[in-house]
């Protein structure tokens, strides 16, 4: 038996026992006469000694140990004369008979502690090492957690885990496709799945009437710190059901999610229509933790000689309470802000209402007073705050906005990570326009329903841009952690919905015959969602990136710097495939 215990099992009711540990030394602190061991595994750290009773050859031996080694240990559990209350096998230690060397170690790269020495790129090099790390463990824990209690909470529903293929056709999610090259039919390629969109959809035509799966999905996009080229979906799909059937089962699960993990209680999560979050806080996904809500000015500022402002399609702003007191510096650097090319804003307006109820703005040539109270009454601002104000095209100038808004409710600690805000953003447009290529492309997807009341504009292409989807997304503290939507079930509609996404009947056919002759057979009415699992794993543990919540992620570049993938292949490999390089590098 390699051990009767872990090593963050042991308290004091276990003094006097004879037991066996196993695990990896994390430090030896060698005093002469007294000699201790931290003993390391998953479970936790258990203090060895040896003292002046100890056989020398046992001392001898436990002098040969480095770091990291893996080793065996037999003893007695004692009671430790001063405890150590942080950790919780801090009362006791075990007085070593015997040591068992069951491997070496190299001296690690960098120290296996909470608080490593180690950089991000040296730690991804040797993930194996930085997941004994306690931080990183502990994320890969609350993960199988979090998956336990959505299988538990769906399966309980009567949903059903099926698994769906991984070389698929190539789906059109709106990234690229990862793809495959298929041996035994040269020339041809799966696609890596985007989602399982297609294969839920004919689930619910084959009668599985509830389907989910925590699957792995594969998107060829840029990356950034909420996104991985594979990532993990809690991906749902259920059948006669109407939007409101789906917002509740999953904001069920969400507040299952909050109660379980993290002991808290919701209500229900407040909802929002797409043009209200962007008319009030320039985002699809707005962060609800904190107010600033946008307010529009057009009526108050026009008019008064400032060319800037009357030239303007939208002028709007965000009160931020409490910072009369900003400093010129502090202003020039929010300015700055604005004008960093990630958000591209012209310029900032600002307008103090101090404390004594006079005004202080950048304007203040154009703006009387009495101006500026009118402007402060909008706000619904009082003496002390401070008004920032942009102003451009009315959408770009929002996303501006809403990056300043951010800015702000960072610098004044308003993004709590402790403060969960969840929100459904409903009714998203069905079609976004592309300037780049002149034509409308799917929102969501292109088996994304229309809003009955809005189907007819399909019919005028100059209202395509008007048209509402019976979409949503849930959003949490400005993250997208999930979005579904109804799905269109009539091969008419469907039809349609293709041609005004610009395809052919060939190319429809081509590319979704399968589903649309499925359609034929009996779809039922269908509705879904999928939960981003990587986000709402990170967003559960406090932390921005969802890399720290997958066990081996890629980089930004994509890239496997562990495995060093990806990589070349051999002649061999690409002679088998038919596949001839013609590298433009
Ligand atoms: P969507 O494309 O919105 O919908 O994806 C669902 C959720 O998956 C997460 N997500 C990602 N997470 C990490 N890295 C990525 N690259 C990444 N891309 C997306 C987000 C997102 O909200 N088939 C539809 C769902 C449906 O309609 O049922 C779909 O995939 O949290």
């Amino acid at each position: 038996m390699y051990r009767t215990h872990t090593c963050g099992e042991l308290r004091l009711a276990d003094a006097g026992k004879e037991v066996t540990l196993a695990g990896w030394v994390q430090r030896v602190r060698d005093k002469g006469s007294l000699m201790w061991i931290d003993l390391r595994d998953r479970y936790g750290i258990t203090q060895l000694l040896l003292d002046e009773n100890s056989d020398p050859k046992l001392v001898e031996q436990a002098r040969s140990f480095g770091r990291e080694y893996v080793i065996q240990a037999k003893g007695t559990v004692i009671e430790r004369e001063s405890k150590n209350p942080k950790v919780p096998t801090g009362d006791i230690e075990l007085r070593v008979k015997e040591f068992t060397l069951l491997n070496s170690s190299k001296t690690p790269p960098f120290t296996i502690e909470d608080v490593s020495d180690g950089g991000d790129d040296l730690r991804m090099k040797y993930r194996y090492l930085d997941i004994r790390r306690n931080p990183v463990r502990q994320n890969l824990e609350l993960r199988h957690r979090m998956a336990m209690l959505v299988r538990n909470y769906l399966s309980n529903l009567n949903f059903l885990e099926i698994e769906t293929p991984m070389l698929i056709k190539s789906t059109p999610e709106g990234a690229r496709d990862f793809v495959v090259p298929s041996r035994m039919n040269p020339g041809e390629f799966y696609a890596l799945p985007q989602s399982p969109q297609q294969y839920k959809q004919l689930l619910m035509v084959a009668g599985m009437d509830r389907y989910f799966q925590i699957v792995r999905c594969f998107r060829d996009e840029d990356l950034r710190a909420d996104r991985q080229p594979e990532f993990t979906q809690i991906d749902c799909e259920m059948s006669f059901v109407e939007q409101e059937d789906v917002l509740n089962t999953f904001e069920g699960l969400a507040k299952h999610l909050f109660k379980e993990m993290k002991g808290l209680e919701f209500d229900q999560f407040p909802r929002m229509t797409w043009q209200d979050a962007m008319k009030y806080y320039g985002s699809d996904k707005p962060d609800i933790r904190f107010g600033m809500k946008f307010v529009e000015l057009n009526d108050v500022v026009k008019g008064k000689g400032f060319g800037l402002f009357d030239n303007a399609d939208l002028v709007v702003g965000i009160n931020a309470e409490g910072c009369s007191e900003y400093t010129r510096k502090q202003l020039d650097q929010l300015t700055e802000f604005v004008k960093r090319p990630q958000v591209g804003a012209g310029g900032m307006v600002y307008v103090k209402y101090n404390t004594d109820g006079t005004f202080k703005s950048s304007v203040d040539k154009f703006y009387t007073p009495d101006d500026l109270k009118v402007i402060a009454d909008k706000f619904g601002a009082k003496p002390g705050d401070l008004m920032l104000i942009l102003c451009g095209e009315a959408m770009k100038t929002r996303v501006q906005l809403n990056a300043l808004r951010l800015e702000m409710g960072n610098q004044l600690g308003l993004r709590n990570p402790d403060v969960y805000a969840p929100l459904w953003v409903i009714d998203f447009p069905l079609l976004e326009w592309d300037e780049e290529t002149q034509r409308y492309y799917a929102m969501h997807h292109p088996f994304t329903a229309p809003k009955p009341e809005d189907e007819a504009l399909l019919d005028d292409p100059t209202k395509w841009g008007d048209i509402r989807a019976n979409a949503y997304d849930i959003v949490m503290n400005g993250v997208e952690v999930g979005g579904g939507s109804i799905r269109i079930h009539d091969r008419t509609l469907q039809n349609k919905m293709f041609h005004t996404l610009g395809f052919t009947d060939e190319k429809a056919q081509e590319q979704f015959g399968f589903l649309m002759g499925a359609f034929e057979y009996g779809a039922p009415p269908h509705a879904g969602l999928a939960f981003g699992f990587d986000r709402l794993c990170s967003l559960f543990g406090g932390a921005d990136s969802i890399r720290d919540f997958i066990a081996f992620p890629k980089n930004n570049a994509g890239r496997d710097v562990m495995s060093g993938s990806p990589a070349p292949i051999a002649q061999e490999q690409l002679d088998e495939l038919q596949i001839k390089l013609d590298l433009k590098i």
